[in-house]
């Protein structure tokens, strides 16, 4: 029985209705073209808003910047808009309209400091804030706008996954076993174009290459019938089972991290390195076995002590490793916590970005880029779907895929995906608290150890480059909250 449900976001034109423009008062980055745009589409006598300007890259002071304009917006009951340029936030104003109904909100993104995304920018803010037409208050309320002042919205398609036939986790693996056989088609559709919105790269100037968004937007923005990519290079030798680098884990000895290194390591034979501030004496007798199993394994393993947000440990820590550079990495590593967003400050909003994205950063300085054939960053659907009390957490996993997305640009060898998975069972946080019962009550059921591990193997098989970078969200099968019914067609 089918037990996972995969989704990509494609982007498709999205006509915005017009609306009275309105009075803004801006706050965020106010000296940026952006900002600028905005109040000069500001009229007076317009109803007022809100608008918290962000960047291209998410900067740490944005944390303060946001919490600010979203205390602001509720205390004066004003709606509240986001305009960025690819920096992101919409997730935390999503946790802020799910904590206070009365709160509106929406977000627009340029694609590009044109001189036509810069003038729509104000009035695709003041309609994306009253429209309904951009799904459900929880979800998306989000619009960019292309070079040529166009606005798009995003939907969601479903991608199939073939059959898993990966180890089960915590059973005996068959050493070697390699599931699948060849790469998924399904998990190969070119994404590049497509990746909305997080692949825009960084940088000033009109994107250019395979983002060069949106002139590379075909004009259906569907997909060639039955277009299949080729397999990209996988980081060993299926027949001779030989790897090619070891297989780095940030996170490894966390519930799904160890699972993970178990799993890749078997399939791959390469040898696993788990990095990870944990102690391996802080696991459980299960998890221990599971250890064990890993260093057993055909490639052996090691555990690396290091906490990912401090550079110079994870240098100092991947220099001494042997086995030479990663050939693969799966970013494991993070904090799960929640809070309300009246009781949060920016210090918890950075704390929960840093094990993520600049844990990804760090990782990434400290291996040899050429070497590198994959990368899958976990992420989390929380990033897409409104939850009360985690917006930080949320807001942590929306900054992880944009920078995740974009840092594709700097590693054309390698394949980019970012796994936004619903809760698991069988293992990880949410199974240790207990809570994966209650969320298949309310209509979330977990994604299970052996789908999900047979899910990651296809990622990482997914082809190289750029252009197929792809956020993929991965949920359990009827999911009834994701993805939100369809908004209606304009
Ligand atoms: N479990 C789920 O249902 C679920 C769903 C969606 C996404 N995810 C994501 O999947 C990943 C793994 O989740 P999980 O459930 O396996 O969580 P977990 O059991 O808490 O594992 C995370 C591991 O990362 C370690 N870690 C935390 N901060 C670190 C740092 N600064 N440097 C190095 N290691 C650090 C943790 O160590 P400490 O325990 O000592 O902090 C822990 O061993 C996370 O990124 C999470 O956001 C999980």
């Amino acid at each position: 029985m089918e037990q996972l449900a995969v989704h990509q976001e494609f982007p498709r034109p999205f006509a915005l209705p017009a609306v009275p423009p309105r009075c803004w008062t801006v706050t965020g980055r106010t000296r940026s073209p952006l900002a600028r745009a905005v109040r000069a589409g500001s009229v007076r006598t317009g109803p007022a808003a809100l608008a918290v300007v962000l960047g291209t890259d998410y900067r740490p002071a944005d944390d303060a910047l946001l919490l600010d304009a979203v205390a602001r917006a509720r205390a004066d009951g004003l709606p509240l808009a986001l305009l960025h340029e690819g920096a992101g936030g919409i997730s935390l104003l999503r946790a802020a309209g799910s904590e206070d109904r009365a709160l509106r909100f929406a977000s627009v993104q340029i694609a590009a400091r044109t001189p036509s995304a810069l003038a729509a920018a104000p009035a695709a803010a003041a309609a994306a804030l009253l429209t309904d037409r951009l799904g459900g208050p929880a979800q998306r309320g989000e619009v960019l706008i292309d070079g040529q002042g166009r606005s798009v919205t995003g939907h969601w398609r479903r991608l199939e996954l073939p059959p898993g036939e990966g180890p089960l986790t915590d059973a005996e693996p068959a050493a070697g076993h390699l599931p699948g056989g060849g790469v998924p088609s399904d998990l190969s559709t070119p994404a590049g174009p497509y990746a909305w919105p997080g692949a825009v790269p960084s940088g000033r100037s009109m994107p250019t290459g395979p983002y060069a968004w949106p002139a590379a937007v075909p004009s259906d923005l569907s997909m060639p019938a039955g277009s299949s990519s080729r397999p990209g290079p996988v980081p060993y030798d299926p027949r001779g089972g030989r790897p090619v680098g070891p297989v780095l884990v940030t996170g490894g000895l966390g519930g799904l991290g160890l699972r993970a290194a178990a799993v890749v390591g078997a399939v791959t034979g390469a040898r696993v390195l788990l990095l990870d501030v944990r102690d391996p004496g802080e696991l459980t007798s299960r998890e221990r076995r599971v250890l064990e199993r890993v260093r057993s394994g055909p490639g052996g393993a090691e555990v690396l002590a290091a906490d990912v947000t401090d550079p110079a440990a994870v240098a100092e820590a991947l220099a001494k490793a042997t086995g030479g550079p990663p050939a693969t990495v799966v970013h494991c590593a993070g904090l799960i916590e929640g809070g309300r967003l009246d009781g949060l400050h920016p210090a918890d909003l950075a704390r929960l970005r840093a094990v993520k994205t600049d844990g990804l950063r760090n990782v990434l300085r400290a291996t040899d880029r050429g070497a590198l054939r994959q990368i899958v960053a976990f992420g989390s659907v929380i990033s897409r779907r409104a939850h009360s009390g985690m917006g930080g957490y949320a807001l942590a996993n929306e900054v992880l895929r944009r920078e995740t997305l974009r840092s594709a640009a700097r590693l054309p060898g390698c394949a980019v995906v970012v796994a936004e998975w619903s809760l698991w069972s069988g293992a990880g946080e949410a199974h240790r608290m207990g809570v994966v019962k209650d969320a298949a009550q309310m209509g979330m059921p977990p994604v299970p150890l052996r789908p999900g591990m047979d899910a990651l193997l296809a990622m990482l098989r997914r082809p190289p480059g750029p252009g197929r970078a792809a956020a993929l969200v991965v949920t359990g099968a009827g999911d009834r909250g994701f993805p939100e019914p369809a908004a209606p067609a304009p």
